[in-house]
């Protein structure tokens, strides 16, 4: 089975300011669903479809990291089918697209309390990890089961362990220090945060990560944010002068 073709519509994207590391708050799979007459099921599995265009998109692109919400940690709290069907979408969408990201080359992290879900799916997303490591182009990361608040709290465990077993001192610890214990040390974080379907919260993705993020809210639902709703999105970070705190005459 070869790979399909990514088509990338015609843009003026300047290619030395693309962002490193996208993160996208997928939301708006019911709204879609509801607004064309069918359950939120099928508008989860829609998701699915734009999720594998938007991967493909990003890395031919340029960009080097895509992190996604697929389940937060709150996310437990929908009914308990709709919570199976997405568990069950999760395993199905991975295994059929595991062959397409290895012939592509496409790294696959997956992030967050991974220990709760489904055995089933842990081995999936395991063996997905395992067969991509060594690749260098875009990481796609999957955030599942994940919270910015819980990330945090295991990251300071990990530093609590360090300083209790005398590997560091206390006065010693320092932003560095917790971001190399937080799920993917080493990821840069984004520079370009997207949030689909208008809400204006962050919703405990990526907290610590996020700082200095530059924020797009675009009122498509996830469904619809198919690559050309991307490149409007960089195109609008092209735009924004980036401060970091400082003064930018
Ligand atoms: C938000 O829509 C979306 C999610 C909670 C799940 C994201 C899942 C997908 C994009 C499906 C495919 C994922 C993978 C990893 C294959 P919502 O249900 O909160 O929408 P609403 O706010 O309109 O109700």
């Amino acid at each position: 089975m070869g790979i399909s073709e990514v088509t990338i519509p015609e843009h003026d994207l300047d290619p030395a300011r693309i962002p490193t590391h996208v993160a996208i708050i997928m939301d708006g799979n019911g709204r879609w669903a509801r607004a064309h007459g069918h359950d939120r099921s099928f508008g989860h599995a829609q998701g699915y479809h734009t999720l594998k265009e938007i991967v493909f998109a990003a890395d031919a692109l340029g960009i080097k990291c895509l992190t996604v919400y697929g389940f937060s940690s709150e996310n437990w709290r929908r009914p308990q089918e709709e919570v199976g069907g997405l568990m069950g979408l999760m395993a199905y969408a991975m295994q059929a697209e595991i062959d397409e990201l290895v012939e592509r080359g496409i790294r696959v992290r997956v992030s967050g309390r991974l220990d709760a879900l489904p055995k089933d799916l842990q081995q999936v997303f395991a063996d997905a990890m395992r067969r991509t490591d060594s690749f260098t182009r875009i990481t796609f990361n999957l955030a599942i089961n994940y919270g910015g608040r819980a990330e945090v709290v295991d990251a300071v465990k990990q530093v609590a362990a360090r300083v209790k077993s005398g590997e560091l001192n206390i006065e010693d610890i320092d932003e560095q220090q917790i971001s190399d214990c937080m799920y993917n040390p080493g990821m840069p974080d984004p520079d370009l945060l997207i949030r689909t379907a208008g809400e204006m919260r962050l919703s405990n993705f990526l907290l610590w990560e996020t700082a200095y993020s530059e924020i797009y809210v675009t009122q498509v639902c996830w469904p619809d944010f198919r690559t050309d709703q991307l490149i409007l999105a960089i195109q609008d970070y092209q735009k924004r002068v980036r401060r970091f705190g400082a003064v930018v005459e």
